[in-house]
């Protein structure tokens, strides 16, 4: 069974280099981080990139909808400036490149897959697939992962053998009966969310459990104490340090 490793770097390495881009991924790598979670939105004109928000503004230079722009548009879109000077011009980053790129680094990578109004949940299924069978050359785990939880039971009809993570802000009532229908290998809440009782509820069943986003090296041991078993995080290069001195 694949297990996940303790820290997963949220939108790769997002507190050193701009969220969501090729930076982020390199600076994880060389910080020793194994998985990465980064999140997949779909343009205009349905190419696959990697960004988070549906509006520019926050991670680029510019104003206005991602559903708006097109491929072509990648070539001059900055989304490296609003982090640092350092990283003008840094790209948007397909979903091809950014898999070819972890498959080079043979990183374990968890695809968050985000409902967007305009593009219905079996092109969202058929594009990540698709783009996962032909770029995906590591032999590194893939998770799927999504708050859309129609989106995982479409993804779970398309490919029975995916890895998939239920989503949740805080976990609902009925998330046995969903967990059911869609056979996750995990479910991933918000860190401040989690219960002792809703942990041991969810490990009860032999789902794996993922919180997200923890910066707090304090706050992040009582979650792995209290049987978290992934934390995601922008500052995962320093929860990895503090493993691997604790391992030595
Ligand atoms: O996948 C964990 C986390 O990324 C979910 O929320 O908004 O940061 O994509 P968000
Ligand atoms: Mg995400």
């Amino acid at each position: 069974m694949v297990r996940l490793p303790p820290v997963i770097g949220h939108r790769g390495l997002s507190a050193l280099a701009p969220e969501n881009t090729c930076a982020a991924i390199h600076a994880a790598y060389s910080h020793g981080i194994s998985w990465v979670e980064i999140d997949l939105s779909l343009l205009g004109d349905g190419t696959a990139v990697i960004f988070h928000d549906d509006t520019l503004e926050r991670c680029t230079q510019h104003q206005g909808h991602l559903v708006d722009i097109n491929r072509e548009d990648l070539a001059w879109l900055d989304a490296g400036s609003w982090f640092s000077h350092e990283f003008a011009a840094e790209p948007i980053p397909t979903l091809a490149e950014m898999l070819s790129l972890l498959s080079t680094y043979h990183m374990g990578l968890n695809l968050e897959l985000k409902a967007q109004p305009h593009v219905s949940h079996a092109t969202i299924v058929r594009c990540a697939y698709s783009h996962i069978k032909k770029y995906w050359k590591s032999n590194q785990p893939i998770v799927i992962s999504s708050f859309d939880h129609d989106i995982l039971l479409a993804y779970r009809k398309a490919d029975p053998d995916a890895l998939l993570a239920m989503l949740y802000e805080d976990l609902q009532p009925d998330w046995q009966s969903v967990a059911h229908r869609i056979q996750p290998l995990s479910l991933h809440c918000h860190y401040t969310e989690l219960t002792q009782d809703s942990i041991t509820a969810i490990k009860s069943k032999g789902y794996q459990i993922a919180a997200y986003t923890c910066n707090n090296l304090n706050e992040a041991i009582q979650l792995w104490q209290s049987g978290i078993d992934t934390l995601f995080s922008d500052q995962a290069h320093l929860f990895t340090q503090y493993l691997n001195n604790k391992a030595e």
